[in-house]
């Protein structure tokens, strides 16, 4: 059965924001241990990612190969390559066309559209954000695994993860990754 991770970046106040800090320093020539193991690691067995609108319509600006001039490091070059290249699911009521390749538009019942991506012939699947999709993930309890990668910022504004539950949802902690910069990764799975 294809792996369903949810992958949410968060500041300390469980914002869906990428503020400056050390470690946001993109410019850097090579990728941290934590882009290593949150990306490069996955490009074997993640053939699916998927997006709520926002987020999608940011990763296109941001990080397709169209957004990548020649002067980028090699690690963010091969990171647009698999984004290009990955089956995208953009969730969206109102956007007709995804206009970037290897994309599909799905809506409706959240649920639904994840157990029909289940079904499908490939590899893992990656949710990936923003955060007011992971929100409907967790409430919904959708994810097999978690990957929250926490900031050492206290940030104060921007969408939020964390929003009121129709019930407790308990995760097994599986493993914490401590990154240069003061970010940790906590990898927790869903109990069934
Ligand atoms: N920290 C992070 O990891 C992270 C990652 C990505 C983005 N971000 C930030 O967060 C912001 C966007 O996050 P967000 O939480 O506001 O938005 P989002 O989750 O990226 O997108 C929300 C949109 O997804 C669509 N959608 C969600 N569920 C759907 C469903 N079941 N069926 C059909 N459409 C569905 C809807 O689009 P329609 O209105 O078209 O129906 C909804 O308005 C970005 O601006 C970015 O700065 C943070």
């Amino acid at each position: 059965m294809r792996k369903i991770t949810a992958n949410a970046y968060m500041t300390l106040d469980g914002r869906g924001e990428f503020p400056k800090y050390p470690g946001s320093d993109r410019s850097s020539r090579t990728a941290n241990a934590l882009f290593r193991h949150m990306w490069i690691a996955r490009y074997g067995d993640v053939t699916t990612v998927v997006m709520g609108r926002r987020s999608f319509l940011g990763h296109r600006r941001v990080w397709s190969s169209k957004a990548r001039k020649p002067s980028d490091p090699k690690f963010l070059h091969d990171y647009s390559h698999f984004l290009d290249n990955v089956d995208k699911v953009c969730l969206s009521r109102r956007l007709k066309s995804p206009g970037w390749e290897n994309s599909r538009v799905m809506k409706g019942d959240l649920s639904k559209i994840v157990a029909e991506l289940r079904r499908e012939e490939g590899g893992n699947i990656m949710i990936e954000g923003g955060p007011r999709l992971i929100q409907e993930v967790l409430r919904r309890r959708l994810a097999d695994d978690y990957w929250f990668f926490v900031m050492p910022v206290v940030y104060g504004k921007g969408p939020r993860y964390w929003g009121s539950m129709k019930e407790q949802n308990t995760l097994k902690l599986l493993e914490v990754k401590y990154g240069e910069d003061g970010e940790i990764m906590l990898h927790y799975e869903t109990v069934r």
